[in-house]
């Protein structure tokens, strides 16, 4: 789905530090995470390019509106193919329901599927499987953690 008039979809840069932290907010706690460690994560993720798939939607200010990241775990089975993990996606609270959150999923699955993935997980709390089952996604019932926080 192309995305509405004035946005765009780029991987994060360090100037991003204050609208990204603010956008993953929305999500979950964030935490203090400096601009020298925002810009230490980019560098990291960047030294791991067929890892990881940062990726934000930003306005026509450039300011990011949403937030989303494409994990490619390398695994054995499967005559060792990959999987791709859907992780942190956000939407900033104003930007809902403008489509962003799909055209973000829809382009994170197709990163997962070119980059050779066999099939992409991720997971949700129920209240937001409705959106991911309208972006391709089964609900297949169980997810476990374990916290150490
Ligand atoms: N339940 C059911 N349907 C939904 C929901 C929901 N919670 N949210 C959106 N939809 C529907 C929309 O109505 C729309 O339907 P339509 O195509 O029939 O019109 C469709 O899904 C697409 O909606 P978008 O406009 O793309 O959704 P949006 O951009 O608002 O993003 C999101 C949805 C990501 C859940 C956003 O509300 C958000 O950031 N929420 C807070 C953070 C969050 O919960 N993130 C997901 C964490 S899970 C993870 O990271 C793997």
């Amino acid at each position: 789905m192309p995305l509405p008039d004035g946005y765009t979809l780029r991987a994060p840069k360090p100037l991003d530090h204050q609208d990204y932290l603010a956008t993953l907010a929305v999500l979950t706690t964030v935490g203090d995470v400096t601009a020298a460690q925002f810009e230490q994560l980019l560098s990291h993720w960047a030294e791991h390019p067929s890892i990881y798939f940062p990726q934000v939607i930003v306005d026509a200010n450039d300011t990011v509106v949403a937030t989303g990241m494409l994990v490619v775990e390398q695994k054995l089975i499967h005559g060792c193919g990959k999987v791709g993990h859907v992780e942190d996606i956000a939407v900033a609270k104003s930007q809902q329901g403008k489509k962003l959150g799909n055209t973000l999923i829809c382009h994170l699955s197709e990163l997962a599927r070119s980059h050779g993935c066999y099939k992409v997980l991720l997971d949700c709390l129920p209240a937001n499987v409705g959106f991911y089952e309208k972006c391709g996604y089964k609900d297949l019932g169980v997810y476990m953690t374990v916290r150490y926080d």
